[in-house]
Parts: C-alpha cells; sequence; structure tokens
C-alpha cells in the first residue's frame, strides 16, 4: 500500500478505520493540486475516513479534526502544498441547491476538492481527474480502488 517508485496502488484492501487512515496519507503525492476528486461508495463506505488520512498527508490537518461535512457541507483544510476541500453532496439534491455552495469559486490552483456524492451530478463524473471508490468487503474489510 506504499507508493513504489512513480507507481501507485490502484487497489487495495484494508482491514480497520485505521488502515484506511495510513492509506489516504499515501495518497498526498497522488492528489497534488490542482484536482477533483470523486470519493463513491456506500453510506458507510470509510470515505470521510480515507479524507483523514489525505488531510494528514497534506499536513492540512490533524486526522481527528477531520469529520463529516453531513450538514456543513463543505469542509477546508488548508496546508503548505494544497487547500483541501472536503465535501458532502448527500442532502444536496437540486442544481440550484448546488450552486448556491460556489463550488466552482472553490477551484484554483491550488486546491483539491474531495467530493462524496459528487456522482449524483454527472458534471462531476465528467470533470473528476480521480475517482476512489470504496466497498465495504466485510464488518471492518474496506476494498479501496483508485482511477484516473
Ligand atoms: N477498513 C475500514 N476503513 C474505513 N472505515 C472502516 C473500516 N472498517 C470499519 N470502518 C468503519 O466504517 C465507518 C466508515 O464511516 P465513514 O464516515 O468514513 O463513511 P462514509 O463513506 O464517509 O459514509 P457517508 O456516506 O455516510 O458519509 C466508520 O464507522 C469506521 O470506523
Ligand atoms: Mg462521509
Amino acid at each position: 500500500m506504499a507508493v513504489t517508485g512513480r507507481e501507485m496502488t490502484r487497489e487495495i484492501t484494508t482491514h480497520s478505520p485505521e488502515e484506511t487512515i495510513a492509506f489516504g496519507r499515501t495518497l498526498a503525492e497522488l492528489l497534488s493540486p490542482p484536482k477533483l476528486v470523486l470519493l463513491r461508495g456506500d453510506l458507510g463506505a470509510g470515505k470521510t475516513t480515507l479524507v483523514k488520512g489525505i488531510a494528514a498527508g497534506f499536513e492540512a490537518a490533524e486526522e481527528e479534526d477531520v469529520t463529516s461535512p453531513t450538514f456543513t457541507l463543505v469542509h477546508e483544510y488548508r496546508g503548505p502544498r494544497a487547500n483541501l476541500y472536503h465535501i458532502d453532496l448527500y442532502r444536496v439534491d437540486t442544481q440550484r441547491e448546488l450552486e448556491t455552495l460556489g463550488l466552482d469559486d472553490l477551484r484554483s490552483e491550488s486546491s483539491v476538492l474531495l467530493i462524496e456524492w459528487g456522482e449524483k451530478f454527472p458534471r462531476f463524473l465528467r470533470e473528476r481527474d480521480v475517482e476512489i471508490s470504496l466497498e465495504r468487503e466485510s464488518e471492518d474489510g474496506r476494498r479501496i480502488n483508485i482511477s484516473d
């Protein structure tokens, strides 16, 4: 689950939240800005848990300070190499609601957008640079797949 040379592991199965966070830390290199990243997977798949590791890998937040933007919809974490925006569109259903979030204004050379439930809106399926999907294999087992 590490970076070997310039190759990045494309698929991994983790067996605990801690392992998913550790894997997220290794993704900071792959996700150098600017990026729009879709995080896909069912409720409880581990998307937010992975973001804890990604934010820590970017030195933008302590993992325990990364919480789900369920109601706030957008959380911002500023690091030395990137500004991360963790976005949860689970409760966003209309184009109009989406527009009020002003996500386009967040995109810049130094930004990494990490979007949960972004696949609800076709434009993000088109615009995404990387897609990370998480699948629950067992109580604590999660298969994580990265495609770009
Ligand atoms: N290997 C694992 N990786 C990640 N999370 C795990 C793992 N095993 C168990 N879990 C548990 O699964 C849950 C994942 O929750 P998390 O909030 O990260 O999911 P989510 O995909 O963001 O869900 P939602 O769509 O509701 O926001 C946590 O309770 C976590 O402790
Ligand atoms: Mg979540």
